[in-house]
């Protein structure tokens, strides 16, 4: 069972990784013909980087348009940074002192993940216009995250796994030495389902990650009558015509 969950992880990894850099590169190159900064919108470079900034930490723009849903999606979104961070002691050794102070943040964070989740997923069913809209995939993606971590609270809650076997298997990873995994089965789910979630993130809406920060209404200055705006590929062409 070990050497299928290293084989796993391994592949989960390398699909990540590529389908995480092949994403970003086809996004890089997308021309932007436009100038569609959402106004009110910074004029300057450093006011777009705030309001990036703003936008990833706080949420602004979804905080503006609908508050249930913030609250909900903050709340999940925040609660998943801390449980990510607090996962980091698996995979360093020896641990970073910010990693160890985060330690039982993670747990709160871990419980308000699935809260969130659970009003995102509320949201879904109860209010008509948002169930008008959504896909099978909005609803599996959540269903997918709350399994991951009611899974993750069962072990630390529940029933307790073997941590230090866990931590040893993963660093093993680096060197292709494959060691024992607990066969606890909290930990098993955990474990599949986040190979999924790896799995399925290059080709999902959690592409939503990078994507913010290629999104012309967002990253472009607002400053058409100082500046004429041009696409790469249109100076390009309007060169070839002069
Ligand atoms: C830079 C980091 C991230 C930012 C700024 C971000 C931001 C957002 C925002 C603004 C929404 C929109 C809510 C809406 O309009 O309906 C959203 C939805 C969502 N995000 Fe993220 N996110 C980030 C990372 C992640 C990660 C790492 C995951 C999962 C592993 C994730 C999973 C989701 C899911 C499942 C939804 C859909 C919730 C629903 O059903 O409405 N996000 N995110
Ligand atoms: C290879 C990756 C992962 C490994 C090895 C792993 C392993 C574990 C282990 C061993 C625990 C129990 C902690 C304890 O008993 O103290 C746990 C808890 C948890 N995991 Fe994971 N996990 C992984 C990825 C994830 C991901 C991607 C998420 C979220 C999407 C997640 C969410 C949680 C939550 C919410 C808990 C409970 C709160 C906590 O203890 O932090 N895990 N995980």
């Amino acid at each position: 069972m070990s050497s299928f969950f290293a084989v796993l992880f391994v592949v989960a990894a390398v699909v990540l990784v590529f389908g995480l850099v092949r994403k970003i590169i086809q996004y890089a190159k997308t021309p932007a013909p436009l100038k569609i900064a959402t106004t009110p919108a910074p004029v300057t470079q450093s006011g777009v980087v705030l309001r990036l900034f703003r936008e990833v930490v706080f949420f602004e723009s979804l905080f503006k348009s609908t508050k249930w849903t913030w609250i909900f999606g903050w709340i999940f979104h925040l609660g998943l940074f801390l449980v990510l961070l607090r996962h980091l002691r698996y995979f360093m050794d020896p641990v970073w002192l910010p990693v160890e102070l985060i330690q039982p943040f993670g747990i709160y964070g871990g419980m308000a993940m699935v809260v969130g989740l659970a009003g995102l997923f509320a949201r879904r069913l109860f209010v008509d216009r948002v169930r008008y809209i959504s896909a099978p995939s909005d609803y599996l993606w959540l269903v997918l995250l709350i399994l991951i971590g009611l899974s993750g609270l069962m072990m630390k809650f529940v029933a307790h796994t073997d941590v230090v076997m866990v931590k040893q298997f993963f660093i093993g990873l680096y060197s292709m030495h494959i060691g024992e995994l607990p066969p606890d089965f909290p930990l098993i789910m955990h474990l599949l389902l986040v190979v999924v979630l790896m799995l399925l993130f290059p080709f999902s809406k959690l592409l939503h990650v990078p994507g913010i920060f290629f999104s012309p209404s967002r990253n472009q200055v607002d400053n058409p009558r100082e500046k004429r705006h041009l696409a790469p590929w249109a100076k390009a062409m309007e060169e070839q015509q002069n």
